[in-house]
């Protein structure tokens, strides 16, 4: 394909957009907001991420689109029926992320379980020296369910094994490549959980997957840890969970309205809030971008995309 035209669908750190307006015949989104509208039919490649997705009305006012090059690995936000009945190609960044993000579940497992966020506040706001920390609870040698075991919820596991955790976990088929035990009721495996992480993709299959009997199953010691998606966890039964203090605790790396979090949950020790940032390290970003790279020049060079869905 001889320089064809990529569409930048949003805003990427700098280095990403530098490169791509240096190497790419690119039209950037956000500074020609009706470009789709009125000229959709020359764009050839369009660029976006787990973030900006690609929706179906997009998609359908770009007749001539031949592939779509995703940064991350959701993609809940990409109109993927629509480009398959259509031919045409999604890659996304696949296997770069993992380590980041596994390290993000076993991050925030250890701080909501033994508070150290809220431990933090309570030395910076001079607060130790009135009176100790309350005692929190133990991570090592719990029992941990892991909702989703794909590539990192696979990782997680490997960490996980580090602690002495027993593991378990649901999935919509079990893996026979799996040491653990496969759980198929999901209520069942957060009732067994001291810790049950979400490590599924997002989407309508999996949509309000942990609702308010999931929760309630968990109880008021278990605690939820998700790095997948927002829209996988019931946000409302979730808030309502914590409140009653019928859960015991959430570390959240994703929400269902990002980046608005329920306020509800600001002065809770027992929930640490991050703002999606599994796999934002300089390291994996990096490795991330240059897979978006990888991906657009072999389907540029050869028809052909590296890391196809
Ligand atoms: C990124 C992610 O934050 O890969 C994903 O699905 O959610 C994260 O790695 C995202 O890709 C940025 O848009």
């Amino acid at each position: 394909m001889s320089r064809p035209t990529v569409l930048q669908v949003g805003r990427f750190p700098a280095r990403f957009n530098e490169r791509l307006q240096r190497d790419y015949q690119l039209i950037r989104l956000w500074e020609q907001k009706d470009f789709i509208a009125e000229h959709g039919a020359e764009v050839d490649i369009v660029v976006t991420s787990a973030r900006y997705g690609c929706s179906a009305e997009q998609l359908a006012q770009m007749p001539n689109l031949k592939a779509i090059c995703s940064f991350g690995v959701g993609h809940d936000s990409i109109a993927v029926e629509e480009a398959k009945a259509r031919g045409i190609p999604i890659s996304t960044t696949p296997e770069v992320l993992n380590e980041c993000v596994a390290d993000t579940a076993i991050g925030l497992i250890i701080d909501t379980a033994r508070q150290f966020a809220a431990s933090d506040q309570h030395v910076r706001q001079g607060n130790w020296l009135k009176g100790q920390y309350p005692l929190t609870r133990k991570v090592s040698g719990k029992r941990l369910g892991i909702v989703g075991f794909g590539r990192i919820g696979k990782e997680i596991a490997k960490r996980a094994a580090g602690f002495d955790m027993d593991i378990r976990y649901h999935n919509r088929r079990p893996d026979p490549s799996a040491d653990y035990g496969y759980e198929a009721d999901l209520k069942a495996l957060a009732s067994w959980a001291d810790f049950l992480v979400l490590a599924c993709p997002g989407g309508a299959s999996t949509h309000h997957l942990i609702d308010a009997e999931v929760l309630a199953a968990l109880g008021a010691e278990g605690i939820l840890v998700n790095i997948s998606r927002g829209s996988v966890v019931d946000e409302p039964a979730l808030v309502a969970a914590l409140q009653a203090g019928t859960l015991g605790g959430a570390g959240l790396d994703v929400f269902e309205d990002e980046p608005r979090v329920p306020e509800a949950l600001f002065a809770m020790p027992n929930v640490v809030l991050l703002p999606h940032v599994g796999s934002a390290t300089e390291e994996t970003r990096l490795a991330m971008e240059n897979l978006v790279f990888d991906n657009l020049d072999a389907f540029i060079e050869r028809g052909e995309l590296i890391t196809p869905l």
